[in-house]
């Protein structure tokens, strides 16, 4: 689908600037906004998706979608962990403080935020997105959305997003350059509780996580990787997952694989 990065009808100097820059990264086409409607813009251009710089974030318009930055869960996940409440995903992961991860499927990033919050600052979460316009909105909201909760905030500023397919990434890392590596693809039938992931549907990267991808993320994660599906899958075969926790009580089940470290 064609791309075109705009700006909101406001924007000053800078923010015109920032949609250059940004169009440049994308290899599309930046608009001048000069009063026009986005539909004018759309008209004009023939872009089925419209990327609009606003003051405070960055939206992107496809077929009738709105999707823009936002923690979503990860601030209730917090403040759960804050209580002494578990969560499944940093279970699943056993994070621990200092640990580097790598999230393999960013998203809108909220697993990221909440494995940045418990590893803390001596820990490192990067997360990598191979749909360029997901990680460009992400990172940039991840940088500049603000709450009322400094935790949150605080990790959301930690996470390293790589605009890239995590195969591409595994490669070039060394062996055991992360404690952990965790997938989370999209489902293949979503589920109706995540309205969260709605909007990043239409621009989502949907293929299966493949067997060269697990191989990879084993020779990179010291101590476990881990895959986030239905618990009624045919993943758990195809990668030779054996070990699946969770999913009682949700339909959400986390594929274990141990590495040299964690290996029971
Ligand atoms: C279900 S979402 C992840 C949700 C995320 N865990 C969260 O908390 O918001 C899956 C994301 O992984 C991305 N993705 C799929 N395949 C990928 C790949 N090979 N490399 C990097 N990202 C990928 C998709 O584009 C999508 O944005």
């Amino acid at each position: 689908m064609d791309t075109i990065v705009t700006t909101s009808k406001s924007a000053g100097g800078d923010l015109v600037a920032t949609a250059e820059r940004l169009a440049a990264r994308l290899r599309s086409p930046y608009m001048r906004r000069e009063g026009r409607s986005l539909a004018e813009l759309r008209a004009a251009s023939g872009g089925e998706i419209v990327i609009v710089l606003e003051s405070d974030r960055t939206v992107c318009r496809v077929g009738g979608k709105v999707f823009f930055f936002h923690p979503n869960m990860a601030k209730q996940r917090i403040s759960v962990l804050a209580l002494g409440q578990s969560d499944p995903m940093t279970d699943a992961l056993e994070l621990r403080p200092g640990d580097h991860v790598l999230d393999a499927t960013l998203g809108l990033g909220a697993d990221a935020i909440v494995a940045a919050h418990v590893v803390g600052e001596s820990g490192r979460v990067v997360a990598t997105e191979s749909v360029a316009i997901i990680a460009e909105i992400v990172a940039d909201g991840l940088q500049r959305f603000t709450c009322d909760l400094a935790e949150l905030n605080a990790a959301m500023r930690r996470v390293e997003v790589v605009a890239e397919d995590h195969l591409t990434f595994l490669r070039r890392q060394a062996e055991d350059g992360f404690d952990v590596v965790y997938f989370d693809p999209m489902f293949e039938t979503p589920l109706l509780s995540s309205v969260a992931l709605s909007p990043l549907r239409e621009l989502a990267d949907h293929r299966r996580v493949s067997p060269e991808a697990i191989a990879e993320a084993r020779r990179v994660a010291r101590r476990r990787v881990i895959v986030k599906h239905n618990r009624e899958s045919p993943v758990w075969d195809e990668l030779g997952i054996s070990q699946v926790v969770g999913g009682s009580a949700s339909p959400v089940a986390y594929g274990i694989i141990w590495c040299q470290e964690d290996r029971p």
